[in-house]
């Protein structure tokens, strides 16, 4: 069977992904899977993701594995954040981060939205990987298995920037 990259498929988003990184007809299938390599020399995810089921002692009945938004929001959000002024994302260049536009200002961490929050389990992954969210949820029950699912992130995230400003500080003088 003959598979084209998600991004160039009739119902996909329109995005024309860098020939370097696509996967279509005649570069391979799923019987030759394994001899499909991207950048790096790793490959892309593919349609089927394998992830382990994860336990959560919280009263909530569908939390899912951190690891399904962990590979979304690494895939779909820069790292480094976006221009706030017009939402361009910065990307690695080289050793460095470039912004994708001229607007010459610094990021802002982008923002991850869950429009279905459950226990936060969306929320907190995009808090420990240094993006802001906005989480909404039906049911008021939820909000304090929300909060202390994101806690962690948000202690881990602080901790974090006083270590990097102690760094900043001390690599200046
Ligand atoms: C499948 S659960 C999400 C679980 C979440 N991914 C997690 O790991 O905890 C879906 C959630 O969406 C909420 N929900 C359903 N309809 C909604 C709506 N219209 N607006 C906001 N939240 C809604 C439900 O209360 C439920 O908590
Ligand atoms: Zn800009």
């Amino acid at each position: 069977m003959k598979e084209s990259a998600v991004s160039d498929h009739t119902s996909g988003n329109g995005f024309k992904r860098d020939a370097r990184l696509s996967y279509n007809a005649g570069e391979g299938s799923r019987e030759s899977d394994q001899e499909c390599v991207g950048v790096g020399g790793m490959r892309n995810k593919r349609d089927v993701w394998t992830i382990a089921t994860q336990p959560y002692k919280g009263a909530h009945f569908a939390v899912f594995p951190e690891e399904i938004p962990r590979t979304c929001i690494k895939a779909g959000t820069s790292e480094k954040g976006v221009c706030p002024t017009c939402g361009a994302f910065w990307a690695r260049k080289k050793e460095t981060w470039a912004s994708s536009c001229a607007c010459a200002i610094n990021p802002v961490p982008c923002i991850v939205l869950d429009p279905f929050a459950g226990s936060g389990t969306t929320l907190a992954v995009a808090k420990s990987l240094g993006r802001d969210y906005l989480g909404l949820e039906l049911n008021t029950e939820y909000k304090s298995l929300i909060e202390e699912r994101i806690r962690p992130a948000q202690e881990y995230q602080q901790q974090k920037a006083g270590f990097d400003a102690m760094l900043a500080l001390s690599e200046e003088a």
